[in-house]
């Protein structure tokens, strides 16, 4: 039986992580074995390279061949093998991450995007994507509280702009896979339109 992938995205700042770790503990009471992993990450190689991706300064040609490079670590490694033993894999980001921060925020070919993505993870999708959308300003104000930044928190608000747009087109894209949720609400609303979406799907 081939598990569930489900996604968390949205751009920094807007909270996502904390969610996790409830969506988590939510499937599990409900008996399914849950995976949590991340991106840039998951594997001891895919970690490597979220260091360099982070913190060392490089062209967006580098940045997304990294970014594809560590996934495909970590789709081979560590998703693919989960879902196959019928495990529920949560992932903080995944491909439409790249396609709104290298993407959109940094204006990199997104149809060469497309094609890293076909070659690196052709027929694996999520089957539900969770989008935490935030203003930018009020992102902003969160991290500035929150964290020492790295490469992409240092970004201005154009950027985060850009990022929350490439967002939305993925969405349009594919707007089945896609929940929208509007992140500047209290924590308690986002955790109830997270459970409707998982209701939703008898999840
Ligand atoms: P993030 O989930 O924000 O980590 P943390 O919560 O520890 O800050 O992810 C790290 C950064 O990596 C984030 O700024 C977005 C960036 N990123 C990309 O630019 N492209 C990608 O494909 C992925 C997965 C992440």
């Amino acid at each position: 039986m081939a598990g569930r992938f489900i996604t968390f995205e949205g751009i920094d700042g807007a909270g996502k992580s904390t969610h996790i770790d409830a969506v988590a503990a939510r499937l599990r009471s409900a008996g399914a074995k849950v995976l949590c992993t991340r991106e840039p990450g998951g594997t001891v190689l895919a970690e490597r390279l979220r260091e360099l991706i982070l913190h060392a300064p490089m062209d967006p040609l580098t940045e997304a061949l990294i970014v594809f490079a560590a996934r495909r670590d970590h789709v081979l490694q560590v998703i693919e093998p989960a879902l196959a033993r019928g495990e529920t894999v949560l992932c903080d980001r995944f491909t439409d991450a790249t396609f709104a921060y290298q993407g959109g925020g940094r204006g990199f070919d997104t149809a060469v995007l497309a094609e890293l993505e076909r070659w690196v993870h052709g027929h694996l999708q999520p089957d539900l994507t969770i989008w935490f959308d935030l203003d930018t300003e009020v992102a902003a104000a969160r991290r500035a509280a929150a964290r020492a930044p790295d490469r992409f928190e240092k970004q201005d608000l154009d950027f985060f702009d850009r990022v929350r747009a490439g967002y939305q087109a993925r969405m349009d894209a594919a707007p089945q896979r896609f929940v929208r949720i509007d992140a500047a609400q209290p924590r308690e609303a986002v955790s109830k339109q997270i459970v409707v979406a998982l209701e939703a799907r008898r999840w």
